[in-house]
């Protein structure tokens, strides 16, 4: 990482911080490396995120089933899965200091990056997490938190048959938590021990794969130019077949430039069959699927689009941090940062404020303004609206700004006393427009419903 990139990086968990959307782990106690807690405003671009996948993904197709499965699972579905005889990383530990550090991330293999000491050979390293289930401790109470949402996607496969009864193809969908040991986490929320992922097994005859994997390439570059990601930052990469597992006919990765390089963002992966069959074969439970007109039995063959959140968090927060001179001389004497999020993503789409805090007719026309506002994008379920009279109109302008509010609504003394309208200030332009307080309500609303 070079040093611009690693000040934009320090830049964003600052504001990340500052503003409310992440705080370190367990920060009081000094943090817990790999693991990050949200603030109300990750909250909600977490969420945002979450539904922009699923309008995409589920809400605008009709052959695509969510689920929740529990992160506890029987441990033989990670024998079936192969996660417990291969879900390692090669580590390699300094006999001086004794840190550990990912064999395949270090330049010179011999030689500690940290304090010059000699690393001892490489081993491999389970990344699972793993704990007792019941009161007693052996290895038949064994259980593992889930290294991928994935798993309880094919462990679920004939209860959404036996339930739904789906056509191929069909996809069933899942977001929800996963965990890794990772041996070196780092880079902010990039490489993260706790983490959530979207994903989806997309079942299909096996003679419908190239098809298949070409629409659901479509769809997850659509999914993440419609969350604001700058198409030129986008790079779909095919893992050769050296590199990619022996079941699987094709795998790309989606590639990003994060601050920190271009780095794996999503993979899109053809599976073959065998999840399914190795469930079956593990459960000794028939999952195959019967074909209604040609009455054939077979094992579907499984597309599975994967992408971390937190990941595409980094991605929609890199691409929207700007840092704009908004000094008339643009000699960079007046800075301003700026999260440009798209609508959509926005934690916080409107912030309604009088212009001054101390006027109460200001004030109350204000609050009315934002409750009736707060009401309507409520029952429209369009997203937050916060009011704010804290610190002066530039500062409240700043913090905005600084949160990716887009619109900024100011009730001022020409609204209560002459012209019956409110100034909204736009985002990037910084422009503003005054628009009647009667029609108000309407003009967010058509800006906010796409
Ligand atoms: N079911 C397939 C699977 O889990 P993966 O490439 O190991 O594949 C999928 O993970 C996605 O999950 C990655 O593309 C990345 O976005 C995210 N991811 C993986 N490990 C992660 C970690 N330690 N921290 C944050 N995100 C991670």
């Amino acid at each position: 990482m070079d040093k611009k990139e690693n000040n934009i990086m320090e830049k964003i968990v600052s504001l990340c911080k500052r503003r409310g959307f992440i705080f370190q782990g367990s920060e009081i106690y000094g943090g817990l490396a790999g693991t990050f807690d949200y603030g109300p405003y990750g909250v909600t671009l977490k969420r945002n995120i979450e539904n922009a996948w699923r309008d995409i993904f589920i809400n605008s197709r009709e052959d695509i089933y969510e689920i929740n499965a529990d992160i506890l699972m029987n441990g033989k579905a990670w024998e079936a899965s192969g996660h417990v005889a291969g879900f390692s990383d090669p580590l390699s530990e300094c006999s001086k200091c004794k840190k550990r550090f990912r064999t395949d991330h270090l330049e010179n293999i011999e030689i500690c990056p940290a304090c010059g000491g000699k690393l001892g050979e490489s081993r491999n390293f389970n990344m699972m997490f793993k704990t007792q289930a019941g009161a007693v401790e052996d290895s038949s109470s064994t259980v593992y938190l889930r290294p991928e949402t994935a798993g309880g996607i094919f462990v679920n496969f004939k209860n959404i048959m036996d339930s739904i009864h789906p056509k191929l193809p069909f996809g069933i969908a899942q977001i929800g938590k996963a965990f890794r040991n990772e041996i070196t986490p780092r880079d902010f929320i990039f490489r993260l021990r706790e983490m959530e992922q979207m994903e989806i097994e997309y079942f299909i005859n096996a003679k419908d794969w190239e098809e298949k994997f070409v629409e659901l390439q479509k769809e997850f570059k659509k999914f993440m130019l419609n969350i604001g990601l700058d198409e030129n930052k986008i790079h779909e990469v095919e893992i050769s077949a050296a590199d990619r597992a022996h079941y699987s006919k094709k795998t790309i990765d989606f590639e990003y430039d994060f601050p920190i390089g271009q780095k794996e963002l999503a993979g899109l992966a053809y599976r073959g069959d065998f999840d399914l069959k190795s469930h079956q074969e593990y459960s000794k439970v028939n999952l195959e699927y019967l074909d209604d007109e040609s009455k054939e039995k077979f094992l579907a063959h499984a597309i599975e689009p994967s992408i971390g959140l937190e990941r595409t968090v980094l991605a929609v927060l890199s691409t929207a941090y700007t840092e704009e001179d908004i000094s008339e001389a643009k000699d960079g004497s007046d800075m301003r940062t700026v999260l440009k999020f798209k609508n959509n993503i926005a934690p916080v789409k409107i912030c309604v404020s009088p212009l001054l805090k101390n006027k109460e007719i200001l004030v109350n026309k204000a609050k009315e303004a934002y409750k009736n506002l707060k009401k309507e994008f409520t029952k429209l379920n369009l997203g937050v609206i916060v009011y704010d009279d804290g610190g002066n109109i530039g500062k409240r302008y700043r913090k905005q700004d600084e949160i990716g509010t887009p619109y900024c609504v100011v009730i001022d003394f020409e609204t209560v006393e002459s012209d019956g309208c409110i100034s909204v200030r736009d985002r990037d332009t910084m422009k503003q427009v005054r628009v009647k307080l009667e029609e108000v309500n309407s003009y967010f609303v058509n800006k906010f419903s796409n």
